[in-house]
């Protein structure tokens, strides 16, 4: 697979300028989503022969494939296989106290929604595949335990809360009824399940399953706890910086936008950084013009103080 087609990193260079990455010759960065390297080979690039990049994902794949790509660099790149919330330990690990500048790219690469083993997609050639939607391929929780497993009252929550899916109420009750009979092992079951509990109106028009994309995303967001870990790595990144150093965080919806913004105000507030993007920065008509995924795509970047 080509480096791009793991995944085309989005808001490349307003990333690299709002990082202030010409200013930092010699600095020291970290890609908290490092997907297939595509941030971080363009924060390397420009961050002068000694600058240095830590890099982490929780995806076994992704750090393979950032491995390839990023070797050239030799030893100004670590590579951690590992949840971003453990970053105060890994640079404490690393012997590095302080950092230049941080980059949180959320959600999942192109790669791990396009490759159907992994159970993300909804689209027809996935339609077999297993329930399972991990990033973190060692972690116990998957897609099949949630809807499988989780009480009715649970499943209502995420569809609702994370899915913000008006028919969430009706899709869970009719996954209890169909587990009752036999478990909802594929995504092509789940996606049956889902057609069953809402009304054709709701369905008619769209493409293939992309009804469904709601109640996937709830579950993703489930199983790997993407909001709560959203909220844990805030506080951290902003210990782990310089001063003058840079948070940019990527989202791809409301919820995830709302936490980083809420955050950053509130640190604005308390006199503990300044906003750079007092409105998000989205992707120029050039972007979503060869990257159709840049279009939900929102950063906001903060100068620590
Ligand atoms: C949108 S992709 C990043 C793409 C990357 N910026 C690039 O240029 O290729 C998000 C990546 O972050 C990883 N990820 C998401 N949440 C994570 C977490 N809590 N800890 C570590 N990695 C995470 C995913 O496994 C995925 O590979």
């Amino acid at each position: 697979m080509s480096e791009s087609a793991y995944h085309t990193p989005v808001l490349l260079k307003e990333v690299t300028f709002y990082l202030d990455l010409d200013s930092h010759d010699n600095g020291i960065y970290v890609d908290c989503t490092l997907g297939g390297g595509g941030h971080s080979e363009a924060i390397l690039e420009k961050i002068g022969p000694a600058g240095k990049l830590i890099g982490i994902d929780q995806d076994i794949e992704a750090i393979e494939a950032a491995k390839k790509r990023l070797d050239k660099y030799g030893d100004r790149v670590t590579i951690v296989h590992d949840n971003f919330i453990s970053l105060g330990k890994i640079l404490l690990k690393t012997n590095i106290s302080r950092v230049d500048g941080i980059l949180i790219d959320l959600g999942i690469s192109f790669h791990q929604l396009e490759t159907p083993s992994r159970g993300f997609s909804f689209n027809q050639q996935s339609l077999d595949s297993k329930l399972d939607m991990r990033m973190n391929q060692n972690q116990d929780l998957n897609a099949y335990d949630v809807v499988n497993l989780y009480p009715e009252k649970e499943l209502r929550r995420i569809f609702f809360e994370l899915g913000e899916e008006t028919y969430g109420g009706k899709i869970a009750a009719e996954i209890i009824r169909s587990r009752q009979k036999k478990k909802i092992e594929t995504t092509g079951e789940l996606i049956d399940v889902i057609r069953r509990a809402t009304p054709p109106d709701y369905r008619f028009s769209k493409e293939h399953g992309s009804w469904a994309s709601k109640v996937f995303r709830a579950i993703r967001m489930e199983v790997n706890q993407e909001l709560p870990v959203l909220q844990e790595i805030l506080p951290q990144a902003l210990e782990c910086l310089k001063p003058a150093g840079r948070l940019a965080v990527i989202s791809f919806h409301s919820l995830e936008d709302r936490i980083v913004k809420k955050q950053f105000v509130a640190w604005q507030k308390s006199g503990l950084v300044e906003i750079l993007t007092p409105a998000p920065i989205e992707a120029s008509p050039e972007e979503l013009a060869f990257n159709s995924r840049s279009a939900s795509a929102k950063l906001r970047v903060i100068k620590k103080l």
